[in-house]
């Protein structure tokens, strides 16, 4: 700390200070933190909240979400309520599977390498049983091995496929160890095998070994449904078949307009990375996955889609996700202990349903807000509070700062003045 302040702080000793405020008060717990990563100096705070109502597969879930942005508590816990009242949230785990590779290149025939690998590929398999054992007592481990050929994109690029399952973790470590040990026995048994000349042997060269994020048969699929004159409870002039209208004509724009695909994805993540964090996953890897699969056809498009048939509306999410409820930091981050409580200690594939109805809830609140009153409208209030915590408004100058903005337009020159006006007039009252 001393050294960043002699740096990057002029000296001055009292930004120590600040870094020191954010550290726990148990030193246990602070420990803790620090271990997580290195060169750790402090705690990041932000805000941790709950979304109630969400109704799943018929079972009541209070969500928790670690989020800085306003308004996205309160758009999925109102959108979690909007569905609670008509059924709730239909969430299935279609499949499982987490993909890794070894990476390699090998100058010599296609064919050659092809009948190597089904040589060897039950070695490889078997002399992997020691990191596997564990994994598969709880019903995980290898599903199955490819060879792939990529020369079609790269010279001499091929790849050893492993497909996985790894139940309640999330599976990296235990996916990587066993790529990089296919890695030693691949290039063992090659030296050892008399199918290659020397020159051929000594072209193969390992890459790298590493899971894909990109797990598109790791998938969850949620829906939402209601009769199409169910679907708008607002109020004034929005009747239910404009709403309709609005709301499918938004989705197909996501679909077909990637500008807008852009932004339509990142409030379903506003929804999903919440509660990814709050439950101690990797919210990078979560994200990383969710915009390839999003891309899938070449074009970069909306998670979600819509249909109404026989005036029906339906609203969905397919979303790929790597999730753990054990390993990582999830059995040792009391707040990730706590979220998990909280959700009732959900097993991997549960979790994947809520976070879903999360992106899911998130989009429709959001949607919703586009093709009726505008996002700014409850943005702004948020946005209020925001500007009169900068300025050191205090609880009675924030009450009549609010009441004021009931009516007009919030910005940070307006807010500014009327608070200057008032607190000349408080001083004055006082
Ligand atoms: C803001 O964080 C997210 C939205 O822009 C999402 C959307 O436009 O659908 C409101």
């Amino acid at each position: 700390m001393e050294w960043l302040i002699d740096n990057y702080f002029q000296g001055n000793g009292k930004k120590i200070d600040d870094l020191k405020t954010y550290w726990h008060s148990d030193p246990k717990r602070q420990s803790l933190h620090d271990e997580f990563i290195e060169n750790s100096l402090s705690n990041f705070y932000i805000p941790y909240g709950v979304a109630p109502n969400f109704l799943i597969n018929g079972k009541d879930y209070c969500i928790p979400f670690a989020i800085e942005e306003s308004s996205v508590v309160a758009a999925s816990a109102k959108a979690a309520s909007f569905w609670a009242e008509r059924g709730g949230f239909k969430s299935e785990v279609l499949s499982m599977r987490k993909i890794g590779h070894v990476h390699f290149t090998w100058a010599t025939d296609t064919q050659k390498v092809r009948t190597f690998f089904y040589e060897v590929k039950a070695q490889l398999i078997s002399e992997t049983d020691d990191l596997t054992s564990n994994m598969r007592k709880r019903g995980g481990g290898i599903i199955d091995i490819e060879l792939i050929d990529r020369s079609d994109i790269e010279p001499d690029y091929f790849q050893i496929k492993g497909i996985f399952e790894t139940k309640d973790a999330m599976g990296a470590n235990f996916i990587n160890s066993i790529l990089e040990r296919f890695a030693q026995i691949w290039k063992q048994k090659a030296e050892e095998s008399n199918m290659f000349s020397q020159t051929e042997k000594k072209s193969l060269l390992i890459i790298m070994c590493i899971l894909s994020n990109y797990s598109p048969e790791c998938i969850v699929r949620t829906e939402v449904s209601c009769k199409l004159d169910e679907l708008f409870n607002g109020k004034g002039d929005f009747p239910a078949d404009l709403f309709a209208e609005k709301f499918i004509q938004a989705i197909r724009i996501a679909t077909i307009e990637p500008y807008r695909a852009t932004t339509h994805n990142k409030g379903i993540m506003n929804g999903i990375d919440a509660v990814v964090i709050a439950t101690g996953n990797d919210f990078r890897a979560v994200e990383a996955c969710a915009h390839t699969y999003a891309s899938r056809d070449g074009q970069y498009r909306s998670l979600t889609k819509c249909s109404v048939e026989d005036g029906v509306f339906r609203f969905w999410i397919e979303i790929p996700m790597a999730l753990g409820t054990i390993g990582g930091i999830t059995n040792l981050h009391p707040m990730v202990k706590f979220s998990l409580e909280l959700l009732g200690n959900p097993k991997a594939e549960e979790l994947m349903q809520i976070i879903s109805c999360a992106g899911l809830a998130q989009n429709f609140g959001a949607v919703a807000s586009l093709v009726t009153t505008g996002i700014q409208k409850g943005h702004m209030k948020m946005h209020l509070m925001n500007i009169m915590n900068t300025l050191e408004c205090s609880p009675e100058e924030k009450v009549k700062i609010i009441n004021h903005f009931k009516t007009d337009t919030v910005s940070v020159a307006a807010v500014t003045e009327i608070f200057k006006k008032i607190r000349g007039d408080v001083k004055k009252e006082k």
